[in-house]
């Protein structure tokens, strides 16, 4: 079984350095997904209320025999939630459907800033991790001036910004951003979503000088410049796979290099924070 190294968050609690993803990973089907990925050695896990399997998750932790404690499980919070007391309601009910009574992470969904509530909702998740219910509390696609807002206005920075990050939608802005307040990048869709970035020549160049597979040379950039992948794997060879990165590096021009794949228009749905709303 593969361990997987930690980081330290700003308020003192470590993080896996890979954590599995699990959107559209439901039902019985999905529980056994998980539960090979906690025997292979996955210890975080990354849900959401809007992937509608907080229930699998939570049935997956139980049926892996592995203790609670040893596990790094995150959750966020949907974008019509983002008053106060629906957050305060909205923590708990997936605290019950997941069957656990903490968070390690949770994370706000997304800003919403047309609707401006997100101060809001952070201040709820200020209180419910002074409750015990959330250990770290982060946020998920904010922007500098969002993070900012909650800064200023709560005092309380978020540990995490979990934000889409893979070589064609590199954001090297963002990245800078969140290290320059002390916060953990997580990247969502690390992998491009199984894109044509993994057919790239460059990546399958070094694939072969690395003896690895094109993913895992994806999530080792990812690693190199500081930032959390949680790629989903349904395939066991993949999830497998996705654990082993801590035996290689890249060099620094080949890190640079990975990120010059970046393009203008290369994310993959067009999701821009300051403009999407969420899921309804
Ligand atoms: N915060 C947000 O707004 C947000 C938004 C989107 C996603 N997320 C989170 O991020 C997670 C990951 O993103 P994602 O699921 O969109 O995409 P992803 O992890 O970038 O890509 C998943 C795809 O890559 C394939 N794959 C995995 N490992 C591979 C490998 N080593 N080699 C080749 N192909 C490989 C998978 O295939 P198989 O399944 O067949 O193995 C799957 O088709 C989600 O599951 C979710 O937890 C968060």
């Amino acid at each position: 079984m593969t361990k997987v190294p930690a980081v330290t968050l700003n308020d003192g609690f470590q993080m896996p350095k890979v954590g599995l993803g699990t959107f559209a990973v439901r039902g019985g089907q999905g529980v056994n997904q998980i539960v090979a990925a906690i025997k292979d050695g996955y210890r975080s896990l990354d849900t959401a209320t809007n992937y509608d399997n907080e229930g699998a998750v939570g049935e997956a932790i139980r049926r892996s025999g592995v203790a609670r404690a040893d596990l790094f499980v995150t959750s966020k919070l949907p974008g019509k939630y983002h008053r106060y007391a629906d957050a305060t309601m909205a923590i708990q009910e997936s605290l019950y459907r997941m069957g656990l009574d903490y968070f390690d992470l949770f994370l706000i969904h997304w800003p919403l800033p047309k609707r401006d509530h997100y101060v809001e909702a952070w201040q709820a998740m200020i209180d419910a991790q002074k409750r015990g219910l959330i250990r770290s509390i982060g946020v998920s696609n904010f922007e500098p001036d969002h993070l900012d807002r909650l800064i200023t206005e709560t005092g309380v920075t978020p540990a995490v910004n979990q934000l889409e990050v893979h070589p064609y939608w590199a954001q090297e802005r963002m990245v800078a951003a969140d290290q320059q307040r002390g916060i953990v990048t997580e990247a969502w869709s690390p992998l491009g979503r199984g894109s044509a970035a993994l057919k790239e020549p460059l990546i399958k160049e070094l694939a072969a000088k690395y003896g690895k597979n094109v993913g895992q040379i994806i999530l080792r950039w990812h690693e190199e410049r500081g930032v959390v992948p949680i790629p989903k794997a349904r395939h066991l060879d993949h999830q497998r796979a996705n654990l082993d990165l801590f035996d290689f590096t890249l060099t620094p021009d080949e890190v640079a290099a990975i990120t010059d794949l970046s393009r203008p228009d290369g994310r993959i749905d067009n999701q821009d924070p300051n403009e999407y709303e969420e899921f309804d």
